[in-house]
């Protein structure tokens, strides 16, 4: 079959991971017999330096046009360090979001087995965790009014959800508890916030219709102190934007590193796909970046347009690199020398391709050769 893949690689280790990506989506042509026709666009800082916007036109009219969106990351510390900038590269990717109507951020926390002891919880602990986040993507303080006052002196935000908003990403988080172990939990705020007490009784209501799942409500304060002392209490965690910009940065530090997750974002005609990580700047260029969530988020695109089979023939590829332990350095065991970023990419290629252990050369990853003999 024929996709079009919009490519956005962004800034910072965006392009390294995608590159990466994208190794892997060939292998999967080569190997299944289809054809992926790739479109690159820029956004964040790229885009500003050569347009003067976030988010160009082109890049919008690409993604549109596109079957699914591959993401690398967005953001540059120029900015981050300049209360006064008028564009943000971070702009281009909430606008992207909302001219897309991507309202739904799915997240999947998971500990491999083979990571455990990267993580900085106790094995005991973090042994089994396995939940998603379906965070409201497209609402809430991220999209509500904002000002700063003419003396400089104040500034507001505002946060605001309807009922329709509300409803949408939770018949889409209710529908994955059914696939998944039967239990949402919705974080809010509800003791404070008015919007929370919206989402509560929206979310209650919408429950009825959804008789063998189980709902409970926590806090977000509750919920972030959960998720480390006990995540595998959790199944999928319903929650607005802001709360699941914070909660997800938590969980995703759960699993020993950050660069192995991926998320999709869906909306009402197209999926955006991309890693939970942010531009890691400093790691810019030098062939370090763990490229695993970008390509995790590749098999999520393959399964949102529909192959299943090849998504998870790439979930297996990185499965063997974990076991085997050609990893990068932010996950390697101690007694093992790290991969590069690019080797790590061509190993799981190489995979894909011949899929058949016994065609692997495994002594010559380390030495930078070829995989297959
Ligand atoms: C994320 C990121 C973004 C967000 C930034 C880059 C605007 O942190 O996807 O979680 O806050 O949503
Ligand atoms: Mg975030």
């Amino acid at each position: 079959m024929k996709f079009n893949i919009a490519l956005i690689p962004g800034d910072g280790v965006g392009p390294e991971v995608v590159s990466q990506a994208t190794k892997v989506l060939d292998a999967v042509a080569e190997a299944y017999d289809h054809i992926f026709l790739y479109k690159e666009a820029k956004l964040g800082s790229c885009a500003i330096e050569t347009t003067g916007n976030p988010l160009p036109e082109e890049t919008l009219a690409i993604c549109n046009n596109a079957d699914a969106i591959l993401f690398g990351a967005v953001g540059n510390p120029k900015y981050d360090n300049d209360p006064t900038a008028k564009v943000r590269p971070e702009q281009g990717l909430l606008n992207l979001r909302k001219a897309l109507g991507l309202y739904c951020n799915i997240r999947p926390v998971k500990a491999y087995d083979n990571l455990l002891s990267n993580s900085p919880l106790k094995r005991e602990v973090i042994k089994n965790a396995d939940f998603v986040i379906y965070r409201e993507l497209t609402g809430g303080i991220y999209f509500g009014e904002k000002s700063l006052s003419q003396d400089g002196q104040t500034a507001f935000d505002s946060s605001s959800y309807s009922v329709q908003e509300i409803a949408r990403v939770t018949h889409l988080a209710f529908q994955a508890a059914q696939k998944r172990k039967k239990k949402v939990t919705l974080v809010d705020k509800a003791n404070v916030l008015e919007t929370s007490r919206l989402w509560r009784k929206t979310v209650t209501e919408i429950a009825k219709e959804y008789k063998d799942i189980e709902l409970e409500y926590l806090f977000v304060d509750n919920a972030a102190m959960k998720m480390i002392l006990n995540p595998t209490h959790f199944d999928v965690i319903l929650t607005e934007n802001l709360f699941g910009d914070m909660i997800s940065d938590v969980a995703s530090s759960l699993s020993g590193s950050i660069g192995i997750l991926s998320s999709s974002s869906i909306g009402i005609n197209n999926g955006l796909f991309e890693p939970i990580h942010g531009a890691y700047s400093q790691a810019k260029g030098k062939d370090i970046a763990n490229p695993l969530a970008s390509i995790l988020s590749a098999a999520l695109l393959l399964k949102y347009v529909g192959l299943h089979e090849e998504s998870e023939a790439v979930e297996r590829a990185v499965q063997k690199s974990l076991a085997l332990g050609i990893t990068t350095q932010d996950i390697k065991r101690k007694t093992q020398k790290s991969t590069s970023t690019s080797k790590v990419g061509d190993f799981i290629a190489d995979y894909i391709l011949n899929q058949d252990d016994s065609n692997m050369n495994f002594r010559n990853i380390h030495m930078g050769q070829s995989t297959i003999i």
